[in-house]
């Protein structure tokens, strides 16, 4: 695997020039993004992005997220585009926010696995958007982990899950929101399909009619957006969500434990911030390690559950479902 670092602040488009032309001749790339690290390929493309796929050992029924590089190239992906759209990308784009809507139909099926609507977003990372305008096409690009994983927030957490998979990784270091986009659909009535860092309230703002969060998953419905699989996001350990001195009663070396002050005694642990920001930003880091560690069993102390907590309740619940 090539792995082409780039300065997350000052993208050289010398560095990125042979991944875009890689991008351009149908290979696949991760690359960052401020949410998590991408798995990359030109979204024209069906042969492209049927390596996307097969790279993740992803389901076909499972749509990819669609990323351009402006609000201005988003018309080569949506057929679309309601004034709400253009509040809500006004206000969050570029950004960690992905809108769906109907697809453009020169978007090849595979992609949006024959759904007629797509998801698309404008990153905010400047490599990402650099990536983009280089190659000079849309990137569908799911999370670059393989499926069911935990979503890798560095270039090491990709190199680990898919270095026989993949050619090449650009690496600009941690990413800074660390949990995946907000998912809202905007095809009939608005509303969020995944809990991300944007949150339901500041989403309000711009777009009172938004229906509450119902998590169509794990209350048995069936899915509207079928990537929101109830076991998803887990490590290869047990995830548990209790009291750190739990620990002691598995009376075993290969727990971890992800809290927020120091373990009494010593013991793989990870202090966590307490704002949930510095917390998102940490928290598949600190599962990729306890896994790496060979951690059997991992405890998460309970987190805040104020609004701002929402999305990491959500991906931390996801965590602790087994596998069905
Ligand atoms: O932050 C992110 O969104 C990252 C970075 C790389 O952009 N990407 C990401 O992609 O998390 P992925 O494929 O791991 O998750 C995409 C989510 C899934 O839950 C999928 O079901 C939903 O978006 N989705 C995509 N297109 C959709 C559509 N047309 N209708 C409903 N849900 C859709
Ligand atoms: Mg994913």
């Amino acid at each position: 695997m090539k792995r082409v670092i780039v300065d997350a602040t000052n993208p050289s488009s010398d560095d990125l020039m042979p991944v875009a032309d890689a991008l351009r001749d149908g290979q696949v790339v991760a690359f960052p993004t401020e949410t998590v690290y991408g798995l990359g390929a030109n979204a024209m493309d069906a042969a492209a992005v049927a390596r996307i796929f097969e790279a993740k050992g992803r389901p076909p029924t499972n749509p990819l997220i669609v990323h351009v590089a402006s609000i201005d190239d988003v018309m080569s992906v949506v057929r679309e585009w309601p004034e709400s759209a253009q509040r809500l990308a006004e206000r969050f784009w570029p950004g960690p926010l992905t809108l769906v809507l109907r697809k453009n139909p020169l978007i090849p099926g595979i992609v949006t696995a024959d759904l007629d609507t797509v998801g698309v977003r404008v990153p905010r990372h400047p490599v990402a958007r650099r990536l983009i305008e280089l190659a000079g096409v849309p990137l569908a690009a799911p999370s670059a982990n393989r499926y069911m994983g935990v979503s890798p927030t560095t270039a090491e957490h990709v190199v680990k899950g898919l270095n026989n998979e993949i050619k090449w990784v650009v690496d600009s270091g941690p990413a800074e929101v660390g949990l995946e986009s907000t998912v809202l659909s905007l095809v009939g009535r608005p509303r969020v399909l995944r809990l991300g860092m944007i949150s339901l309230e500041s989403i309000q703002e711009v777009l009172p009619e938004l229906e509450p969060y119902y998590d169509e998953v794990v209350e048995g419905v069936s899915a509207s957006s079928p990537g929101q699989a109830r076991r998803h996001y887990a490590p290869e350990a047990k995830v548990i969500i209790g009291d750190p001195e739990l620990r002691k009663a598995f009376n075993s070396p290969r727990v971890g434990v992800v809290s927020f002050s120091r373990l009494e005694g010593g013991g793989l642990g990870r202090v966590m911030p307490r704002d949930p920001e510095g917390y998102a930003r940490e928290l598949y880091d600190a599962l990729h390690m306890m896994d790496e560690a060979g951690c059997e069993t991992i405890i998460v102390e309970p987190p805040p559950t104020t609004a701002k907590w929402q999305a990491i309740w959500d991906r931390l619940r996801r965590a602790t479902e087994s596998e069905s």
